[in-house]
C-alpha cells in the first residue's frame, strides 16, 4: 500500500516537471519579434548549454519568473549544474579532444586556485569573468576583513597582505588532501568573449595602470604576427588573434610569464578534467549561479556576492561580430582550433557565424 502512495507522487512529480520544462520551451521558443528591445537582444545570446537542452534551457529572467511559479526552484536548479559536470566528463573522455581538455596539475594550475581553509574551498581563477569579487568574498571569509566593502582595491590582489593562499603555497600531501575534500569551483563565460574582455582591458584601457601589457607584450605580439608591415598602429585585436591561434605560441607565452593568465584556455588554468570540480558557475547566469555556488559551499548565510550590475552579464554577439570584423577565416578558425576544449568542456556554442 504504502508502495503505491509512493509510486503515485512520483508519477504526479514527473507530470509536474514536464510541465515545467514544456513552459520552458514555450516561453524559449516564442516569436522573438513580440519581444521588446533588450529581450530580443538575449534572444541571441550564446546556450551555455550544447544539444537538445540548449533550446529549452531559460534564460535568467526566465528562471526568476517560474522560481516564483515553483514552490522551490532549487527543485529544477541543480540539474543543469549536474548537467555541466556530466558534459566535462564525457569531453573529456573524448579521445579526439585529449590536446584540447586535458593538462597536467602543473605549479601554474596550484598557482591558480585560491584556498579558504575556514570553510574547506578551493577557487580557481579564470581571469576576465567576475573574478575580483569573488576574490573579496574569500578574503572576507579567511577573516582578513570584516566585510567587501573594506577591502582596499589595491589588497584584493596583494596575495602578500589579502591573507588569501595559492594552493601551490602547500606541501603535496596537504594539496592532495584539499583538492579530495574541499568544495572546489570557478566561472567560465563564452571563450572569444573572454578574449575580447581581456584585449580591453590590457590593451586599450588597461585600468589598473600595468604598462607592460602595452609597452613590452603588445610590441612582442605586433613583431611576430602583424601582417601588414607599413600599418603602425598600436597593438589590433586581429594581432592578438594571430598571435593566439598560432600553434607555436609557447614561444611568446614563456616570454610573458604569468600574464597569459589572462588569455590562455580555461583548461590550462583549472584543469577540469583532472580536478573534480564541485560547480561550474558561468557568467552569463551569474545572477543565479553565485546564490547557488554560496548555498552549495555553505557559506550563504555568511557572505552574499556582491550586487551584479544589470546587462553586464549577457553574452552580446554584435560586440563578438564587431571585433571579429575584417579577421580573416583562417585566423578565426586558427582561434577557434585553439580554444575549441573551452567550448566543448563548457557547452558554449561554435560561433559559426565567425567561422563561415
Ligand atoms: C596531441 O599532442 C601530441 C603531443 O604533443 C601529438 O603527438 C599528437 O599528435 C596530438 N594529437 C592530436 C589529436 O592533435
Ligand atoms: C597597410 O597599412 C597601411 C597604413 O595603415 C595602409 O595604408 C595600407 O593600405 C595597408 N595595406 C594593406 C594591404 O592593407
Ligand atoms: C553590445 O555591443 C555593442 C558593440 O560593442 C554595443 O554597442 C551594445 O550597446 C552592446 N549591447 C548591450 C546590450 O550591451
Amino acid at each position: 500500500m504504502h508502495h503505491q502512495w509512493l509510486l503515485l507522487a512520483a508519477c504526479f512529480w514527473v507530470i509536474f516537471m514536464f510541465m515545467v520544462a514544456s513552459k520552458f520551451i514555450t516561453l524559449t521558443f516564442k516569436d522573438p519579434d513580440v519581444y521588446s528591445a533588450k529581450q530580443e537582444f538575449l534572444f541571441l545570446t550564446t546556450m551555455p548549454e550544447v544539444g537538445k537542452l540548449a533550446e529549452e534551457k531559460p534564460f535568467p529572467e526566465e528562471l526568476k519568473v517560474t522560481g516564483k511559479v515553483l514552490p522551490d526552484s532549487r527543485l529544477v536548479q541543480p540539474l543543469v549544474y549536474m548537467e555541466r559536470l556530466e558534459l566535462i566528463r564525457n569531453v573529456c573522455r573524448d579521445e579526439a579532444l585529449k590536446n584540447l581538455s586535458h593538462t597536467a596539475v602543473s605549479k601554474f594550475v596550484l598557482d591558480r586556485i585560491f584556498v579558504c581553509d575556514k570553510h574547506k574551498i578551493l577557487f580557481c581563477q579564470t581571469p576576465k569573468v567576475g573574478n575580483t569579487q569573488w576574490k573579496k568574498v574569500l578574503i572576507v571569509l579567511n577573516g582578513a576583513f570584516p566585510s567587501i566593502e573594506e577591502i582596499p582595491e589595491n589588497v584584493v590582489h596583494d596575495h602578500e597582505k589579502n591573507g588569501l593562499p595559492r594552493l601551490s603555497s602547500f606541501s603535496n600531501a596537504e594539496i592532495q588532501k584539499r583538492l579530495k575534500t574541499y568544495f572546489k569551483f570557478f566561472i567560465v563565460r563564452d571563450p572569444f568573449e573572454r578574449l575580447i574582455s581581456a584585449f580591453k582591458d590590457k590593451f586599450v584601457h588597461n585600468p589598473r595602470f600595468e604598462p607592460w601589457y602595452r609597452h613590452e607584450i603588445a610590441p612582442g605580439i605586433i613583431r611576430k604576427y602583424r601582417r601588414n608591415r607599413t600599418e603602425t598602429r598600436g597593438i589590433q585585436f586581429e594581432d592578438f588573434v594571430r598571435y593566439l591561434g598560432d600553434p607555436n605560441h609557447r614561444w611568446l607565452d614563456l616570454q610573458f610569464g604569468d600574464h597569459i593568465i589572462h588569455w590562455v584556455t580555461y583548461v590550462e588554468l583549472c584543469a577540469p578534467c583532472e580536478i573534480k570540480y564541485s560547480v561550474i558557475g558561468h557568467h552569463e547566469t551569474l545572477e543565479d549561479d553565485a546564490p547557488y555556488i554560496l548555498k552549495e559551499a555553505g557559506i550563504d548565510h555568511l557572505v552574499s556576492y556582491p550586487t551584479i550590475p544589470p546587462g553586464i552579464t549577457v553574452y552580446n554577439r554584435t560586440k563578438v561580430e564587431h571585433y571579429f570584423l575584417g579577421i580573416s577565416k583562417r585566423d578565426i578558425r586558427r582561434l577557434y582550433a585553439r580554444f575549441e576544449g573551452d567550448f566543448k568542456l563548457f557547452g558554449y556554442q561554435k560561433p559559426d557565424f565567425l567561422l563561415n
